[in-house]
């Protein structure tokens, strides 16, 4: 049974809720960390778009962001990419980056979207366990897909698709 962090909310982003959402993203993220536009222009044009195009949650405890996850939605509503996920370090393993996960989970469960998927460095094996953990499954590879350091992409997904092996 998931733990649920106590007094822990799971919300959509703001754009008040942008200057701590990109000091988290510098911080866990350093040299690759999104710029602070790119999540105002994601809040604002998520939030006219429509049809939906994506969605982006915050989860906070005691008045302050501790996480973020954002999705794209395909335009047809077929797929979800999870575009960004992360947790402050400080409130780390205490169920908050399942509980947005979840959150993603349902938004594509009442829309009926069947696929949820993410890239994750290949490297990033802490990432990789929490997603294993959490009911994604690889589902493949992209080869040199990162950068500085080159490195390729495990593709991991959620949903009914994840039984098909490449
Ligand atoms: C990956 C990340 C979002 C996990 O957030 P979190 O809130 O700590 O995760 P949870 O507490 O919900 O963990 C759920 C389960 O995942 C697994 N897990 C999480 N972190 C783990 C770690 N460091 N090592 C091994 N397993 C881990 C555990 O099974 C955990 O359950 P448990 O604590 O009961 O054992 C967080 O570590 C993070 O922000 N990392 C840096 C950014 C990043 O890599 N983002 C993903 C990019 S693709």
């Amino acid at each position: 049974m998931a733990r649920r962090p106590r007094g822990v909310a799971i919300r959509p982003m703001r754009a008040a809720d942008v200057p701590a959402v990109a000091r988290i993203e510098r911080a866990v993220f350093g040299r690759e960390a999104w710029p602070t536009i790119a999540f105002t222009r994601l809040v604002r044009d998520f939030r006219r778009a429509g049809p939906a195009r994506g969605r982006l949650w915050v989860a906070t405890g005691g008045g302050a962001v501790v996480g973020y996850l954002g999705f794209e939605l395909s335009a047809l509503g077929g797929e979800a990419d999870i575009i960004n996920l992360a947790v402050a370090e400080g409130a780390r393993r205490r169920g908050i980056g399942r509980r947005l996960l979840r959150t993603a989970e349902a938004y594509c469960a009442r829309r009926g979207v069947p696929l949820l998927w993410l890239r994750a460095r290949a490297s990033n094996r802490r990432a990789r366990r929490f997603y294993q953990r959490t009911g994604f499954r690889v589902v493949g590879r992209f080869r040199d897909y990162y950068e500085e350091p080159d490195e390729g992409a495990v593709l991991m997904a959620w949903g009914r698709y994840w039984r098909a092996r490449p």
